[in-house]
């Protein structure tokens, strides 16, 4: 089956009440698009987001969920009520969760499991650091990082994985084509191989790490790249149009 692209914006701790018309405008703007458009604001504003989304072609997603349903868990939010605040998505185990919060590859597996049980789809992160990929560890930690990541039952419409080099996040750096493509061939490879060929095919596979809207054509053209997650470029609705246009 065809997949179908997805470009994702992750806010990020960015983004007040003030800065939601920049996403209208793109909602406005994009009104036609055929890929799917993925916005996820910081917690404060997605409900607000949702809302002003409805009925049309953005849908919205939480940054981080706790892989409990509900309890004593001061400041953190639950899968169940990202659903309740209109989202549809949620970005698990993102480089900057795994370094600042200490996420491992079981917490990152726990939470995506209570996104499947609230009916969230998972865009499940992996990446290698630049000392990782220096000593050519690159495909064996991302391997570990899938296998350890993501829970049994994975399928075309719960998961989504994302492959960000953490080098390549805010820097400007980007790895070539044949980089990017040789993680994201493996990567499929892996999905095919735990999941079958159906789901391994279905599964859509995002590259993120300083794309802009002029470089998104050319990594759009590598193959089993089926979308982006942005960040820095999505905070503006000129730029994240520019990538959606790229798809
Ligand atoms: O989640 C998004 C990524 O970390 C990429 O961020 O586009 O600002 O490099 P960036």
């Amino acid at each position: 089956a065809e997949r179908r692209k997805l470009a994702a914006g992750n806010w990020k701790m960015n983004g007040t009440a003030a800065d939601m018309a920049e996403i209208e405008t793109l909602a406005q703007e994009r009104s036609d698009a055929t890929c799917e458009v993925l916005v996820c604001p910081p917690a404060t504003l997605l409900e607000r987001l949702a809302r002003a989304c409805e009925g049309g072609p953005v849908v919205v997603g939480g940054q981080d969920c706790h892989a409990e349903e509900k309890g004593a868990h001061t400041g953190d939010v639950s899968a169940a009520m990202l659903k309740d605040a209109g989202a549809s998505y949620v970005i698990l185990g993102h480089s900057e969760r795994r370094q600042d919060h200490g996420e491992t590859n079981e917490i990152v597996r726990a939470k995506t499991k209570a996104a499947w049980d609230a009916g969230l789809t998972a865009v499940i992160c992996v990446g290698e650091t630049l000392s990782e990929r220096e000593a050519s560890n690159t495909l064996d930690l991302i391997s570990g990082q899938l296998a350890g990541s993501i829970p049994d039952k994975a399928n075309g419409h719960n998961l989504v994985v994302a492959y960000e080099p953490v080098w390549a996040i805010g820097t400007g750096k980007v790895p070539t084509t044949d980089q990017i493509g040789e993680v994201h061939s493996m990567i499929r490879a892996k999905l095919e191989k735990r999941f079958g060929e159906g789901v391994g095919r279905s599964v859509r596979i995002l590259y993120g790490g300083s794309v802009k809207p002029d470089n998104a054509a050319e990594i759009f053209a590598v193959s089993h790249v089926d979308g982006a997650l942005v960040g820095g470029a999505s905070l503006k609705a000129k730029d994240f149009g520019g990538i959606i246009a790229a798809l």
